[in-house]
Order: structure tokens, then C-alpha cells, then sequence
């Protein structure tokens, strides 16, 4: 089997990358990644001698290249991780969301059709579903829910969503859709809530908490998110859309007062900041038709999940300082001052 895993050098793709060398030695895969600044070879390190690992550089939004690399690697499955994932980047500047995301993913599509590929699989999200109230406990995400979107990152993804099913449907391409709710773990960018924290906390910074930090996110422990993706690629029936989610909800500011408290840092470096623009109430997936049709369940749970990332942190400040020196110091400045 010979899977092409673009966005690769990113947090989940990455994971990824392992879980699958780990679980399936025999299989080869070709990593794509345009090496944005979301992308770092340097979490490939533990592949890059693999001699079923192969890594391009490149954009999935280049028709020549991926046309080229289709053509040359016969691929049997397509995994489709790369994006620009970061909610408030996409509210700063839509345009390159919009360029990666959907005119990418239609580039991928197309040489999926052309070269007739077995599965492509589109990573998803479940903020192509919008947002649940506060006070509604007993309502959940649920596959057949309308896309109902909020920023322009979960605009883009919606569309290419919506490009993937239209591909199935047209010209009977072979595709599944994983949605999932928020991922943590190894290798996740700081510029997300759960590192961003970790990180600031660790310097003695200041946390920036978005209004009164009430907002819910469905928390999954990445590795989970992966074994997923390996079961809908080997058994999802084609053509559907299967939400990803561990039934893990927790507010922003009791997940940050969690890191607080491992970290053994004080509640006082909590500030309160002016809310993200359009910011999404509450994520909660319904996971049970993976569960049922698949047999997915999460294996690791919130609290062990956050030690381990936690320790991932402290044990690989190599990794986060190569990060800071780089555009992400202009970019805390610009987004926190
Ligand atoms: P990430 O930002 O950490 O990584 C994205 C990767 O894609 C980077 O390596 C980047 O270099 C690469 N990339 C960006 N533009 C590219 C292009 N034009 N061509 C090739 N590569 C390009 O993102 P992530 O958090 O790992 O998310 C991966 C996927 O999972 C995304 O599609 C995202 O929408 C989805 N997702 C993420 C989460 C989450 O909580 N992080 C949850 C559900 C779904
Ligand atoms: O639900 C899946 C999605 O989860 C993915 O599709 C996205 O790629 C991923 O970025 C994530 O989106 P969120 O917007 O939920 O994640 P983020 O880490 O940016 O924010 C999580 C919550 O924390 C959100 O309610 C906003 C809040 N937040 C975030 C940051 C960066 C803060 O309060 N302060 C911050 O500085």
C-alpha cells in the first residue's frame, strides 16, 4: 500500500506519519508539505531514514507538481492533511485559507480522479458544523447536521467538503471525510491553545484567555484522531462522513487552569483578553457512528493525555525555541502585543 500523507511536516500529519510506520511497516508513504510555517521537517526526524518514508516539498495548490507526483508514485490512498488550520489567522487574511484549502484540495482531487486512486480521504473539522449553545448539554454534533460556518479557516474547510462529496458523486471518486473535534498531543504548534499555554506558562507569561474563556471545545488526544483516520481508509464505505470525538468537553479556562496547576505556575498569570471575532460557543461531536460501523473508541483519556503532552513539552524545548525564533515572535507580538 503506498499512501501519499500531505501537510505531513504539521501536528496531526505528523502523528500520523508514526502511527502508521509504527502499525504498518510494509507500507510506503510519500509525505507532500509545503513547509508553511505550520510545517517543520524537524518532527519528521524520527522517519526521515525510513526506507518507506519519502518526503516531498511542495504545495498540494501546484497542479504540475502533484500531477507529476501522482504520476510517478501510483498512489493507492490519499490522505489529505494539509491546510491552513489556525482560526484567528484566518481572520487577519481568508485569502491564502482560501487558496490552500479549497483550490488545494481541488488540485487533489483531480489527480485522484486522473490516476484513479482507491480511497482519498479529506481530514475535516467539526466546525464546518458552526457552534451549540451554552445551554443546550444535550445537543451534539451529528453527521447529517446542515454546514453552518463561522470564520473564514472553517468557510474554506466546509467548501472543500463539499468539493470532496461533489467528486464522489460526479465521477464516482472513491472518498471518505473524517470530521474532528479539537486535537492535543506532541508536535502541535504554539500558536494553539493547549501549547500556546504550556509554553507561555513555562516562560512566566501571560495567559491570553478569550472573553471569560466559557467557551467549550471537544478535547482528543491526537494518536486517537489517527487511528480513526486508519480505520475509515481501511473500512469506512465510501462516500460518507464520519465524525471524530471522545465525549471530552471542557471550557478554555478549565483546560488552561489544568496546565496551571501540572505546571505547578500561578492562576495570576490568567488575562483576560478581547474575545475572538465570531467565536464559536461550544464544539460537541456524536461519535457513534464510527463507533458502531467502525468500532472506534478513544483510548486515552483528558487527564493522562495532558500529562504526557505536557512532559512532550518540557522534554523537547529544542523543537519550541527553533519555533520562537522564527515568524512566530512577530506574530504573538501583532496577535497579543
Ligand atoms: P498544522 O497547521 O499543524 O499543519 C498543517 C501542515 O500543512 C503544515 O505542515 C503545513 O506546512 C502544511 N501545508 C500548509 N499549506 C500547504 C500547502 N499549500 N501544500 C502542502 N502543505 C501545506 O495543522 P494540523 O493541526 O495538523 O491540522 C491538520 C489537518 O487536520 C487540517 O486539515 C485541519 O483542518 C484538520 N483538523 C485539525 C484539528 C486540530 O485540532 N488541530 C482538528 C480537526 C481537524
Ligand atoms: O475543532 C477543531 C478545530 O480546532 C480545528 O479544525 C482547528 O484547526 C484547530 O485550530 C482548532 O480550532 P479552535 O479555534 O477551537 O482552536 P484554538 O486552539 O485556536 O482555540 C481553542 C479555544 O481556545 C477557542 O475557544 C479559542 C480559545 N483561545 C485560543 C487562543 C489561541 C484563547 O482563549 N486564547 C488563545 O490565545
Amino acid at each position: 500500500m503506498k499512501i501519499l500523507v500531505t501537510g505531513g511536516a504539521g501536528f496531526i500529519g505528523c502523528n500520523f506519519i508514526y502511527y502508521m510506520l509504527g502499525r504498518y511497516p510494509d507500507y510506503e508513504i510519500v509525505c507532500l508539505d509545503a513547509l508553511t510555517y505550520a510545517g517543520n521537517l524537524k518532527s519528521l526526524d524520527g522517519v526521515k531514514n525510513n526506507k518507506n518514508f519519502k518526503f516531498v516539498k511542495g504545495s498540494i495548490s501546484d497542479k504540475e507538481l502533484v500531477d507529476t507526483l501522482f504520476a510517478e508514485e501510483k498512489f493507492d490512498v490519499v490522505v489529505n492533511f494539509a491546510a491552513e488550520s489556525h482560526v484567528d489567522r484566518s481572520i487577519e487574511n481568508p485569502f491564502i485559507f482560501l487558496e490552500t484549502n479549497v483550490m488545494g484540495t481541488a488540485c487533489l482531487l483531480e489527480a485522484s480522479k486522473k490516476y484513479s486512486v482507491k480511497r482519498y480521504h479529506q481530514v475535516s473539522t467539526d466546525e464546518v458544523y458552526g457552534d451549540l449553545p451554552l445551554d443546550r448539554p444535550d445537543l451534539f454534533f451529528t453527521e447529517d447536521l446542515p454546514l453552518t460556518t463561522s470564520s473564514p479557516y472553517s468557510a474554506s474547510k466546509a467548501s472543500a467538503d463539499l468539493l470532496t462529496l461533489a467528486f464522489h458523486r460526479t465521477y464516482g471518486l472513491p472518498v471518505t471525510i473524517s470530521r474532528c473535534s479539537n486535537n492535543y498531543g506532541p508536535y502541535q504548534f504554539p500558536e494553539k491553545l493547549i501549547p500556546l499555554m504550556i509554553v507561555r506558562a513555562q516562560e512566566n507569561e501571560a495567559l491570553p484567555v478569550y472573553g471569560e474563556g466559557l467557551n467549550v471545545r471537544d478535547w482528543l488526544y491526537v494518536d486517537d484522531h489517527c487511528k480513526a483516520i486508519d480505520m475509515i481508509i481501511h473500512n469506512g464505505r465510501v462516500g460518507e462522513v464520519y465524525n471524530v470525538g471522545g465525549h471530552n468537553e471542557r471550557q478554555n479556562i478549565q483546560v488552561v487552569r489544568t496546565i496551571l496547576r501540572q505546571l505547578d505556575k500561578p492562576e495570576t498569570l490568567i488575562s483576560y483578553v478581547k474575545d475572538r471575532a465570531g467565536h464559536d460557543l461550544r464544539y460537541a461531536i456524536d461519535p457513534s457512528k464510527i463507533s458502531n460501523e467502525l468500532g472506534w473508541e478513544p483510548e486515552t483519556d483528558f487527564d493522562s493525555g495532558m500529562k504526557k503532552t505536557i512532559q512532550w513539552y518540557l522534554d523537547n524545548t529544542e523543537w519550541i525555541e527553533e519555533i520562537k525564533s522564527g515568524e512566530y515572535a512577530e506574530y504573538s507580538r501583532r496577535i497579543y502585543g
